[in-house]
Protein backbone atom coordinates (compact mmCIF):
# COMPACT_ATOMS: atom_id res chain seq x y z
CA UNK A 1 0.00 0.00 0.00
CA UNK A 2 1.24 3.22 -0.73
CA UNK A 3 1.94 5.74 2.11
CA UNK A 4 -1.86 8.26 1.90
CA UNK A 5 -1.95 11.80 3.77
CA UNK A 6 -3.51 11.42 7.32
CA UNK A 7 -7.24 12.67 6.88
CA UNK A 8 -10.75 12.31 8.62
CA UNK A 9 -13.41 12.54 6.89
CA UNK A 10 -17.07 12.74 8.00
CA UNK A 11 -20.85 14.19 7.24
CA UNK A 12 -24.08 14.62 8.38
CA UNK A 13 -27.16 14.53 6.80
CA UNK A 14 -29.10 17.91 6.55
CA UNK A 15 -32.66 16.00 7.18
CA UNK A 16 -34.01 17.40 10.32
CA UNK A 17 -32.05 19.27 13.26
CA UNK A 18 -29.42 18.35 15.16
CA UNK A 19 -29.47 16.04 18.30
CA UNK A 20 -27.57 15.11 21.18
CA UNK A 21 -26.59 11.49 19.23
CA UNK A 22 -24.88 13.53 16.58
CA UNK A 23 -23.04 15.97 18.63
CA UNK A 24 -21.50 13.45 21.20
CA UNK A 25 -21.84 10.55 18.94
CA UNK A 26 -19.75 12.91 15.84
CA UNK A 27 -19.15 16.03 16.49
CA UNK A 28 -17.30 16.31 19.50
CA UNK A 29 -15.06 13.35 18.07
CA UNK A 30 -14.59 15.50 14.89
CA UNK A 31 -13.58 18.72 17.43
CA UNK A 32 -11.01 16.84 19.19
CA UNK A 33 -9.42 15.17 15.47
CA UNK A 34 -9.33 19.30 14.66
CA UNK A 35 -7.61 19.87 18.13
CA UNK A 36 -4.94 17.05 17.95
CA UNK A 37 -3.55 18.74 14.49
CA UNK A 38 -2.46 15.07 13.61
CA UNK A 39 -4.70 14.69 10.20
CA UNK A 40 -6.61 16.83 7.90
CA UNK A 41 -9.83 17.47 8.66
CA UNK A 42 -12.91 17.25 6.19
CA UNK A 43 -16.37 17.98 7.69
CA UNK A 44 -19.57 17.45 5.00
CA UNK A 45 -23.25 18.39 4.97
CA UNK A 46 -24.41 15.57 2.80
CA UNK A 47 -27.18 17.24 1.34
CA UNK A 48 -27.74 14.61 -1.99
CA UNK A 49 -27.61 11.71 0.56
CA UNK A 50 -30.66 13.91 2.58
CA UNK A 51 -32.62 13.64 -0.88
CA UNK A 52 -32.72 9.87 -0.68
CA UNK A 53 -35.66 10.73 1.05
CA UNK A 54 -38.42 13.10 0.36
CA UNK A 55 -37.10 16.78 1.65
CA UNK A 56 -39.19 20.15 1.09
CA UNK A 57 -36.52 22.18 -0.74
CA UNK A 58 -36.37 25.33 1.23
CA UNK A 59 -36.70 22.93 4.78
CA UNK A 60 -33.65 21.17 3.30
CA UNK A 61 -31.79 24.54 1.94
CA UNK A 62 -32.46 26.07 5.94
CA UNK A 63 -31.06 22.49 7.56
CA UNK A 64 -28.26 22.71 5.74
CA UNK A 65 -26.94 26.03 6.89
CA UNK A 66 -28.27 25.09 10.43
CA UNK A 67 -25.69 22.18 10.11
CA UNK A 68 -23.24 24.56 8.95
CA UNK A 69 -23.92 26.66 12.05
CA UNK A 70 -23.79 23.99 14.41
CA UNK A 71 -20.13 22.60 13.20
CA UNK A 72 -19.49 26.13 13.44
CA UNK A 73 -20.80 26.77 17.43
CA UNK A 74 -19.53 23.28 18.08
CA UNK A 75 -15.96 24.66 18.04
CA UNK A 76 -15.11 24.13 14.18
CA UNK A 77 -12.79 26.22 12.52
CA UNK A 78 -13.05 26.62 8.61
CA UNK A 79 -9.82 27.87 8.50
CA UNK A 80 -8.11 24.71 10.49
CA UNK A 81 -10.67 22.02 8.86
CA UNK A 82 -12.79 22.24 5.54
CA UNK A 83 -16.17 22.65 5.91
CA UNK A 84 -18.45 22.03 2.78
CA UNK A 85 -21.92 20.84 1.17
CA UNK A 86 -21.74 17.63 -0.83
CA UNK A 87 -23.28 18.81 -3.61
CA UNK A 88 -20.84 21.80 -4.25
CA UNK A 89 -18.03 19.59 -4.42
CA UNK A 90 -19.09 17.46 -7.99
CA UNK A 91 -16.16 14.80 -7.55
CA UNK A 92 -18.68 13.11 -4.72
CA UNK A 93 -21.44 12.08 -6.88
CA UNK A 94 -19.50 11.75 -9.93
CA UNK A 95 -17.12 8.95 -8.26
CA UNK A 96 -20.36 7.81 -6.80
CA UNK A 97 -21.40 6.58 -10.15
CA UNK A 98 -18.15 4.73 -10.42
CA UNK A 99 -18.89 2.78 -6.95
CA UNK A 100 -22.46 2.34 -8.29
CA UNK A 101 -20.61 -0.36 -10.73
CA UNK A 102 -17.84 -1.89 -8.51
CA UNK A 103 -20.45 -3.04 -5.54
CA UNK A 104 -22.71 -5.67 -5.61
CA UNK A 105 -26.77 -5.16 -5.28
CA UNK A 106 -26.18 -8.32 -2.42
CA UNK A 107 -23.58 -6.06 -0.37
CA UNK A 108 -26.11 -2.57 -0.95
CA UNK A 109 -29.51 -5.34 -0.23
CA UNK A 110 -27.80 -6.53 3.43
CA UNK A 111 -27.23 -2.93 5.19
CA UNK A 112 -29.61 -2.96 7.79
CA UNK A 113 -30.15 1.27 7.07
CA UNK A 114 -31.52 0.51 3.77
CA UNK A 115 -33.62 -2.18 5.45
CA UNK A 116 -34.93 -0.18 8.31
CA UNK A 117 -35.35 2.82 5.99
CA UNK A 118 -36.83 1.05 3.46
CA UNK A 119 -39.18 -1.09 5.52
CA UNK A 120 -41.72 -3.28 3.79
CA UNK A 121 -42.41 -1.71 0.60
CA UNK A 122 -39.00 -1.46 -0.87
CA UNK A 123 -40.47 -1.84 -4.00
CA UNK A 124 -41.87 2.01 -3.49
CA UNK A 125 -38.24 3.43 -1.94
CA UNK A 126 -35.87 5.40 -4.21
CA UNK A 127 -33.14 4.38 -5.71
CA UNK A 128 -30.69 6.37 -4.42
CA UNK A 129 -31.86 5.22 -0.63
CA UNK A 130 -30.64 1.51 -2.56
CA UNK A 131 -27.56 3.12 -3.45
CA UNK A 132 -26.85 5.22 -0.49
CA UNK A 133 -23.86 3.49 0.90
CA UNK A 134 -22.21 3.63 -2.63
CA UNK A 135 -22.40 7.83 -2.43
CA UNK A 136 -20.99 7.14 1.42
CA UNK A 137 -18.04 5.09 0.05
CA UNK A 138 -17.10 8.05 -2.46
CA UNK A 139 -17.75 10.67 0.31
CA UNK A 140 -14.88 9.21 1.88
CA UNK A 141 -12.73 7.64 -0.83
CA UNK A 142 -12.66 10.59 -2.87
CA UNK A 143 -10.39 12.37 -0.42
CA UNK A 144 -8.07 9.13 0.44
CA UNK A 145 -9.68 9.56 3.39
CA UNK A 146 -7.95 7.55 6.19
CA UNK A 147 -9.86 7.59 9.49
CA UNK A 148 -14.01 8.48 9.68
CA UNK A 149 -15.04 8.80 13.32
CA UNK A 150 -18.66 8.31 13.58
CA UNK A 151 -20.92 6.73 16.24
CA UNK A 152 -22.08 3.01 16.08
CA UNK A 153 -24.60 2.85 13.43
CA UNK A 154 -22.57 4.13 10.78
CA UNK A 155 -20.05 1.15 11.06
CA UNK A 156 -21.61 -1.71 8.90
CA UNK A 157 -21.65 1.59 6.20
CA UNK A 158 -17.71 1.82 6.60
CA UNK A 159 -17.00 -1.62 6.25
CA UNK A 160 -18.46 -1.22 3.24
CA UNK A 161 -16.36 1.29 1.27
CA UNK A 162 -13.79 -0.63 2.83
CA UNK A 163 -14.97 -3.70 0.46
CA UNK A 164 -15.72 -1.03 -2.35
CA UNK A 165 -11.69 0.07 -2.11
CA UNK A 166 -11.08 -3.34 -1.90
CA UNK A 167 -12.74 -4.63 -5.34
CA UNK A 168 -11.85 -1.38 -6.91
CA UNK A 169 -8.09 -2.35 -6.37
CA UNK A 170 -8.03 -5.92 -7.02
CA UNK A 171 -10.24 -5.14 -10.50
CA UNK A 172 -7.99 -2.76 -11.90
CA UNK A 173 -4.79 -4.24 -10.39
CA UNK A 174 -4.04 -1.03 -8.16
CA UNK A 175 -3.07 0.26 -4.79
CA UNK A 176 -5.07 3.47 -5.37
CA UNK A 177 -7.97 3.58 -2.88
CA UNK A 178 -7.04 3.16 1.31
CA UNK A 179 -8.69 0.71 3.86
CA UNK A 180 -9.82 3.49 5.86
CA UNK A 181 -10.46 3.01 9.36
CA UNK A 182 -13.89 3.26 11.43
CA UNK A 183 -13.19 5.43 14.74
CA UNK A 184 -16.22 4.62 17.14
CA UNK A 185 -15.15 5.83 20.71
CA UNK A 186 -16.05 6.86 23.70
CA UNK A 187 -18.89 6.73 26.14
CA UNK A 188 -21.82 8.25 23.49
CA UNK A 189 -21.28 6.17 20.44
CA UNK A 190 -24.72 5.18 20.52
CA UNK A 191 -27.21 8.04 22.35
CA UNK A 192 -30.52 5.92 23.22
CA UNK A 193 -33.93 7.78 23.21
CA UNK A 194 -34.77 9.54 26.26
CA UNK A 195 -38.51 7.76 25.99
CA UNK A 196 -36.87 4.18 24.93
CA UNK A 197 -33.42 3.51 26.13
CA UNK A 198 -33.86 0.19 23.59
CA UNK A 199 -34.09 2.92 21.03
CA UNK A 200 -31.16 5.12 18.73
CA UNK A 201 -31.71 8.74 19.82
CA UNK A 202 -33.16 9.87 16.40
CA UNK A 203 -33.59 13.24 14.28
CA UNK A 204 -36.51 11.18 12.72
CA UNK A 205 -38.34 10.25 15.83
CA UNK A 206 -41.72 11.80 16.01
CA UNK A 207 -42.11 12.33 19.44
CA UNK A 208 -39.84 15.66 20.68
CA UNK A 209 -39.24 14.31 24.12
CA UNK A 210 -37.19 11.65 22.99
CA UNK A 211 -34.40 13.28 21.88
CA UNK A 212 -32.25 16.77 22.87
CA UNK A 213 -31.64 19.21 19.61
CA UNK A 214 -29.20 21.54 19.49
CA UNK A 215 -32.03 24.18 19.19
CA UNK A 216 -33.32 23.66 22.32
CA UNK A 217 -33.31 26.36 24.53
CA UNK A 218 -32.03 25.65 28.56
CA UNK A 219 -35.40 24.98 29.70
CA UNK A 220 -36.52 22.36 27.14
CA UNK A 221 -32.81 21.04 27.79
CA UNK A 222 -33.93 20.60 31.36
CA UNK A 223 -36.97 19.68 30.81
CA UNK A 224 -36.78 16.66 28.57
CA UNK A 225 -33.67 15.26 30.92
CA UNK A 226 -35.81 15.49 33.86
CA UNK A 227 -38.58 14.01 32.49
CA UNK A 228 -36.20 11.38 30.75
CA UNK A 229 -37.60 7.54 31.30
CA UNK A 230 -35.51 5.79 33.92
CA UNK A 231 -36.63 2.87 36.65
CA UNK A 232 -37.17 3.00 40.18
CA UNK A 233 -33.65 1.45 41.59
CA UNK A 234 -30.82 3.71 42.50
CA UNK A 235 -27.79 3.68 40.95
CA UNK A 236 -25.53 0.85 41.05
CA UNK A 237 -21.63 1.30 41.72
CA UNK A 238 -20.28 0.07 38.21
CA UNK A 239 -20.95 -0.57 34.76
CA UNK A 240 -21.93 -4.38 35.06
CA UNK A 241 -25.62 -3.32 37.50
CA UNK A 242 -26.60 -1.52 34.20
CA UNK A 243 -26.51 -4.29 31.55
CA UNK A 244 -30.23 -4.76 32.49
CA UNK A 245 -31.17 -1.44 32.22
CA UNK A 246 -31.42 0.27 29.35
CA UNK A 247 -32.97 3.76 30.29
CA UNK A 248 -30.32 4.10 33.03
CA UNK A 249 -27.32 3.32 31.23
CA UNK A 250 -27.99 5.67 28.67
CA UNK A 251 -28.35 8.54 31.19
CA UNK A 252 -25.15 7.13 32.55
CA UNK A 253 -23.03 7.03 29.36
CA UNK A 254 -24.67 10.72 28.68
CA UNK A 255 -23.55 12.05 31.22
CA UNK A 256 -19.63 10.39 31.29
CA UNK A 257 -19.83 11.89 27.48
CA UNK A 258 -20.92 15.49 28.63
CA UNK A 259 -18.19 15.78 31.48
CA UNK A 260 -15.70 14.01 29.12
CA UNK A 261 -14.92 11.07 31.38
CA UNK A 262 -16.18 7.31 31.64
CA UNK A 263 -19.05 5.05 32.68
CA UNK A 264 -17.33 3.50 35.77
CA UNK A 265 -16.20 6.78 37.05
CA UNK A 266 -19.67 8.62 36.66
CA UNK A 267 -20.93 5.49 38.75
CA UNK A 268 -17.66 5.74 41.07
CA UNK A 269 -18.79 9.06 42.11
CA UNK A 270 -23.08 8.56 42.22
CA UNK A 271 -23.15 4.97 43.72
CA UNK A 272 -26.80 4.85 45.49
CA UNK A 273 -28.05 7.90 44.67
CA UNK A 274 -31.68 7.84 43.21
CA UNK A 275 -32.13 9.03 39.49
CA UNK A 276 -34.33 11.98 40.57
CA UNK A 277 -31.33 13.36 41.59
CA UNK A 278 -29.06 12.29 39.25
CA UNK A 279 -31.18 13.68 36.20
CA UNK A 280 -31.14 17.16 37.98
CA UNK A 281 -27.76 16.67 37.44
CA UNK A 282 -27.57 15.67 34.62
CA UNK A 283 -29.78 19.02 33.01
CA UNK A 284 -27.41 20.88 34.86
CA UNK A 285 -24.30 19.27 32.95
CA UNK A 286 -26.71 19.48 29.39
CA UNK A 287 -27.43 23.26 29.72
CA UNK A 288 -24.01 24.60 30.81
CA UNK A 289 -22.71 22.72 27.49
CA UNK A 290 -25.25 22.88 25.26
CA UNK A 291 -27.06 26.10 25.68
CA UNK A 292 -24.06 28.22 24.54
CA UNK A 293 -24.15 26.18 21.29
CA UNK A 294 -27.63 26.63 20.75
CA UNK A 295 -27.30 30.54 21.42
CA UNK A 296 -24.61 30.33 18.78
CA UNK A 297 -26.32 28.68 16.41
CA UNK A 298 -29.20 31.32 16.38
CA UNK A 299 -26.72 34.15 16.17
CA UNK A 300 -25.16 32.41 13.18
CA UNK A 301 -28.15 31.69 11.66
CA UNK A 302 -29.01 35.37 11.13
CA UNK A 303 -25.93 36.05 9.06
CA UNK A 304 -26.84 32.96 6.46
CA UNK A 305 -24.42 34.84 3.79
CA UNK A 306 -21.70 34.30 5.80
CA UNK A 307 -22.63 30.41 5.99
CA UNK A 308 -22.73 30.14 2.13
CA UNK A 309 -19.44 31.99 2.11
CA UNK A 310 -17.58 29.43 4.35
CA UNK A 311 -19.37 26.77 2.55
CA UNK A 312 -18.23 28.21 -0.95
CA UNK A 313 -14.79 28.30 0.43
CA UNK A 314 -14.85 24.93 1.79
CA UNK A 315 -15.73 23.93 -1.75
CA UNK A 316 -12.62 25.48 -3.39
CA UNK A 317 -10.20 24.04 -0.95
CA UNK A 318 -11.76 20.38 -0.97
CA UNK A 319 -11.47 20.38 -4.83
CA UNK A 320 -8.10 20.77 -4.81
CA UNK A 321 -8.03 17.06 -3.15
CA UNK A 322 -11.24 15.47 -5.00
CA UNK A 323 -10.26 16.67 -8.48
CA UNK A 324 -6.92 14.91 -8.97
CA UNK A 325 -8.03 11.85 -7.07
CA UNK A 326 -11.44 11.59 -9.65
CA UNK A 327 -8.88 12.74 -12.74
CA UNK A 328 -6.48 9.43 -11.71
CA UNK A 329 -9.91 7.23 -10.93
CA UNK A 330 -11.43 7.76 -14.23
CA UNK A 331 -7.71 7.40 -16.16
CA UNK A 332 -7.53 3.61 -14.28
CA UNK A 333 -11.08 2.87 -15.12
CA UNK A 334 -10.30 3.81 -19.01
CA UNK A 335 -12.03 7.09 -19.76
CA UNK A 336 -10.50 9.11 -22.52
CA UNK A 337 -9.07 12.07 -21.38
P1 LIG B 1 -26.38 10.79 10.31
O1 LIG B 1 -26.70 12.11 9.68
O2 LIG B 1 -27.51 9.86 10.60
O3 LIG B 1 -25.59 11.02 11.66
C1 LIG B 1 -24.42 11.82 11.70
C2 LIG B 1 -23.43 11.25 12.71
O4 LIG B 1 -24.03 11.19 14.01
C3 LIG B 1 -23.93 9.87 14.52
N1 LIG B 1 -25.16 9.58 15.30
C4 LIG B 1 -25.16 9.12 16.53
N2 LIG B 1 -24.15 8.82 17.38
C5 LIG B 1 -24.48 8.37 18.61
N3 LIG B 1 -25.77 8.20 19.02
C6 LIG B 1 -26.81 8.50 18.20
N4 LIG B 1 -28.07 8.35 18.63
C7 LIG B 1 -26.53 8.98 16.90
N5 LIG B 1 -27.29 9.36 15.85
C8 LIG B 1 -26.44 9.72 14.87
C9 LIG B 1 -23.84 8.97 13.30
O5 LIG B 1 -23.25 7.73 13.61
C10 LIG B 1 -22.99 9.82 12.39
O6 LIG B 1 -21.62 9.67 12.72
N6 LIG B 1 -24.61 8.09 6.50
C11 LIG B 1 -24.27 9.11 7.48
C12 LIG B 1 -23.78 10.40 6.87
C13 LIG B 1 -22.62 10.26 5.95
C14 LIG B 1 -21.28 9.98 6.31
C15 LIG B 1 -20.54 9.99 5.10
C16 LIG B 1 -20.65 9.74 7.53
C17 LIG B 1 -22.64 10.41 4.59
N7 LIG B 1 -21.40 10.25 4.08
C18 LIG B 1 -19.17 9.73 5.10
C19 LIG B 1 -19.27 9.48 7.50
C20 LIG B 1 -18.54 9.48 6.30
C21 LIG B 1 -25.51 9.42 8.29
O7 LIG B 1 -26.62 9.23 7.88
O8 LIG B 1 -25.26 10.04 9.47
Amino acid sequence: MPDFTPRVFSGIQPSGGLTLGNYLGAITKFVDWQAKGTHETIFCMVDLHAITVPQEPATLRRNTRELCAGFLAAGIDPERSILIAQSQVPEHAQLAWIFNCVARMGWMGRMTQWKDKSGKNAEAASLGLFAYPALMAADILVYHATHVPVGEDQKQHIELTRDIAAKFNHDYGVDFFPMTEPVIEGAATRVMSLRDGTKKMSKSDPVDASRINLTDDADTIARKLRKAKTDPDPLPGDPTGLSERPDARNLVNIYAALSDSDPATVLAEHEGRMFGHFKQDLADLAVARLAPISTEMARLMDEPAEIDRILARGAERAREITVPILERTYEIVGMVR
